[in-house]
Order: C-alpha cells, then structure tokens, then sequence
C-alpha cells in the first residue's frame, strides 16, 4: 500500500489553495514552522470566541462531513457538547480505507500540525478532555509525522492541562488500525479502540449520544476538522479535496472550489483518449458515463444526477477496460471485508460476487437470470444490513449495469 498509494500533490504552493496551502510548503516535522504559516491562530480565535461561538461559526458555514455521509458538522457538535452525560469524547476518523481515497493521507503527511490543531479546537467545542486518532494502520509516514506533532504540541503547551493558559485541558492519543476496512465504520471504531472485534453498532443510538465507551462522542473524518481552521481564520470560499485515480495522466489530491464539473476536473488531471466510465464515491459509489460528465461537484449536484461525491473519490477508467473484471474485484472487496455479523451483508456479498463470476463473460438474454438475483440480493443488502458496507455493496454493480448497461 505504502508504494502503491503514492500520490501527487499537483498544485502544492499554489496560492489558491486552502486546505493544501501548507502542504509541500511547511516542514511537516516542524511546529516553529507550522506556526510561521498561520498555525494555531485558529485555536486563539476559538478561545476567544468560547465553546459555543465555535460551534456557531461552523454551524454558519454550513460546513459537513468529508468522511462521505456530508452530515452537518455544527449540528453533530452542538449534539454532542449538550449532552448531560460526560465525559464527551472526540474521534478522528484517520481509518481512510475507501478504495482511491488518499486525500486525508496528504494532509496528515504533510500538514500535521493542520489535524492536532482542529481536533484540539473540536475538543474544546464539544466539551471533551480527549480526543482519539483512529489512524490507518497503513499509514506509517502519516503515523510518525503525527506523533512528532503531537509530543511538540505537548512540549509547547498545545496540548496538556493548560493549553495556552487558557484553563483547558486536552490531549490526543493515536489508535492504529490493523488493515480492516470496517474498522473506518464510525461504531466499529468504538468497539477497535475499546479492545473488542472491530464490528460496527446498530444506530440509533447516535455516536453523539452513545459513543465510545458508551458516551457522548463526536467522530469526524480528517478533511472535515482541517476545514474549521480557515473558517476561524475567516479564510476563503469553501473548498474540496478529490483523489484521481485510475485511467488519468496525473492522478493525485486536487483541491477545487465546489462546483466545477467533473469534466473540468478530469480535464486538469488528463484525461485518456476515450472515457469508457467514472466511478464516483469509491467501491460503495457508483458509476457515471462519459456523456454525464458535467455533473456539478457538489453534494447536491451528485445526488440530484443520482450518484454521489462520497469522500471525493474519481476513478476514470478508459475504454480498454473490461467493466465486468472491475465489478467483480469490487464484489471480491466487499466480501472480503464484510465483518459477518449480520446475514443480508455476509450471504449478500457472497452471492453477488457468485453472480458477477458466473455472468463475467455472458451478455444479454444469457445474463438476465443473475441480474435479477443480483437486483434481489442488493436490495436485501440495502435495506436490511446493519451498516454502510452492507447498505452501499451493491451500488456500484447496480450504476453498471443501470447506467452503462455493462452486459447488454
Ligand atoms: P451516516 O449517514 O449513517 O452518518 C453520517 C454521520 O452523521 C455519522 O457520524 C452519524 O453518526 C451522524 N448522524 C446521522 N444521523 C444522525 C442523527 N440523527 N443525529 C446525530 N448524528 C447523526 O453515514 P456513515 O455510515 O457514518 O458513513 C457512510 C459514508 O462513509 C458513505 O457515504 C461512504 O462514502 C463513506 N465511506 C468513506 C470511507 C473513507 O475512506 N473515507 C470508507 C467507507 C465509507
Ligand atoms: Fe458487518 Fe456487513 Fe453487517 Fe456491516 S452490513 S455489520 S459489515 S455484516
């Protein structure tokens, strides 16, 4: 993973940026430098403002999640902080395991520094006194780069008892995961980092009200706490972070305004000759055709296009690939990292991928049998399985076959 996943940053330094603006620019090692960029002005703004003024701010900005759900931000964090039950926790999710999904690995690499401050400043939101790094287990670079943040933010009372003398106190601590994509799932966290098998929860009830160890927790992804920086900072218009990948001349994380299309942003990565299809959102998202590609990139625009921006994923693929290969390594994916704990997603996942095998090399009239299985069987998964693996396993096969009319 460590060699495959390597990525370009192709715009670092460029002033446009916001969420990258550091990246390739500071000494990811280096807090005097962090600071000599902009570092932890935020969090004295957030002290200035109080717990309430920060939920505020980024309640106005109408900021939500990155991790792919886009659930509003301010209102998990307002959910969170009233709760009478304490203590209240705060988990980032670093378990970025959506396959082409590698932006919050940039960040984390390169900006470190960007993360220990935001999580510091959602703490003091939400009224916890610690906060969980769930960090991809294949993330070493990553891993080193924030564990040096986190003992210098220690060192300089950026973390601890006191921080900044401002009476509160917070401290981060780094959980790995051990290679399970599940694991990513905000409930399966909890049970990871409380020592049990890493299986997600039925919700309800919330994390905000029934978190890890049972109590009032806020789990946000990476790319979502490094944005309340410049909402504090009173920094410019809203950005996001998109992993190319697949049949592009330069895949890497680009950061663009929302709003410009997917072909444009596909165009600035170098398209290939002919575009065959776009997989949206990752293995749980779907496909999009070549004649879709002035999709607006918005969570709006993708959903209204039914599909989805997910955690930003593009894959491009070109029309030299064969479309039922690539739905059964994405079948094989969700078997293989379905948990089992519940049926519709262990016996779904498994029949899907029989499916997909027996229909690889077979069209029209000769597929119809397996489609309507597959039809039935994703339609258990999404309605009856406990969590989001189960629930998405089928949408990719489906927008194939749907939209590109992979076996026609
Ligand atoms: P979800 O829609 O169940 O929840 C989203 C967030 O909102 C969660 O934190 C949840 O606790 C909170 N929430 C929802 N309703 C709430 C309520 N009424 N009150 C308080 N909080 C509430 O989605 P889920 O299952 O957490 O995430 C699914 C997404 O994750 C998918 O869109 C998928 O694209 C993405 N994903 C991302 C991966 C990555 O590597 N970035 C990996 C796998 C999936
Ligand atoms: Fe486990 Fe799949 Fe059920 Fe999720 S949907 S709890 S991954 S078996």
């Amino acid at each position: 993973a460590e060699a495959g996943a390597r990525t370009a940053v192709p715009q670092a330094g460029d002033p446009g940026l916001t969420l990258l603006r550091r990246v390739g620019v500071v000494d990811p090692l280096s807090i005097d430098d962090y600071r000599s960029h902009g570092g932890y002005a935020a969090l004295r703004r957030a002290f200035a403002l109080g717990p309430a003024g920060v939920i505020r701010e980024v309640t106005d900005s109408g900021l939500v999640g990155r991790g792919g759900a886009a659930f509003p931000t301010g209102r998990k964090w307002q959910a969170t902080a009233s709760q009478p039950d304490h203590p209240h926790y705060l988990v980032c999710n670093a378990d970025e395991s959506e396959p082409g999904t590698f932006k919050d690995r940039v960040l984390m690499e390169g900006d470190p520094y960007a993360l220990i401050e935001a999580m510091t400043i959602a703490g003091y939101a939400i009224g916890a006194r610690r906060g969980y790094l769930y960090l991809r287990g294949e993330y070493p670079r990553a891993l080193a780069h924030l564990t040096n943040a986190i003992d210098q933010a220690r060192a300089r009372n950026l973390l601890g008892d006191d921080i900044l003398g401002q009476g509160y106190a917070f401290d981060i601590e780094i959980r790995r995961g051990a290679g399970a994509y599940i694991c990513g799932e905000e409930t399966a966290i909890f049970n990871s980092i409380e020592g049990y098998r890493g299986e997600p929860r039925s919700k309800p009830p919330f994390p905000v009200e029934k978190g890890l160890f049972g109590k009032p927790t806020a789990v946000n992804n990476v790319e979502t706490l490094v944005n309340v920086l410049p909402i504090l900072t009173g920094r410019a218009e809203e950005t996001k972070l998109f992993c190319l990948s697949g049949n592009v001349a330069r895949p890497g994380v680009y950061e663009l305004p929302f709003g410009a299309t997917l072909g444009e942003l596909i165009e600035r990565a170098g398209p290939p000759r002919t575009i065959r299809a776009v997989l949206l959102g990752g293995a749980a998202g779907s496909f999009v055709r070549p004649d879709e590609l002035d999709i607006p990139l918005t969570f709006e625009g993708t959903r209204a296009a039914g599909t989805t921006l997910g955690s930003g994923v593009i894959l491009v693929l070109d029309d030299t690939v064969e479309l039922p290969r690539i739905l059964l390594r994405i079948a094989e994916f969700f078997r293989d990292e379905s948990c089992g704990q519940c049926v519709p997603c262990r016996v779904g996942t498994v029949r899907q991928e029989e499916a997909l095998h027996r229909i690889k090399d077979r069209t029209g009239a000769a597929a119809a049998d397996d489609i309507a299985l597959l039809r039935e069987v994703g339609r258990a998964m999404r309605d009856a399985s406990i969590c989001g693996l189960g629930q998405t396993a089928w949408n990719a096969v489906e927008s194939a076959i749907d939209r590109l009319g992979a076996y026609e």
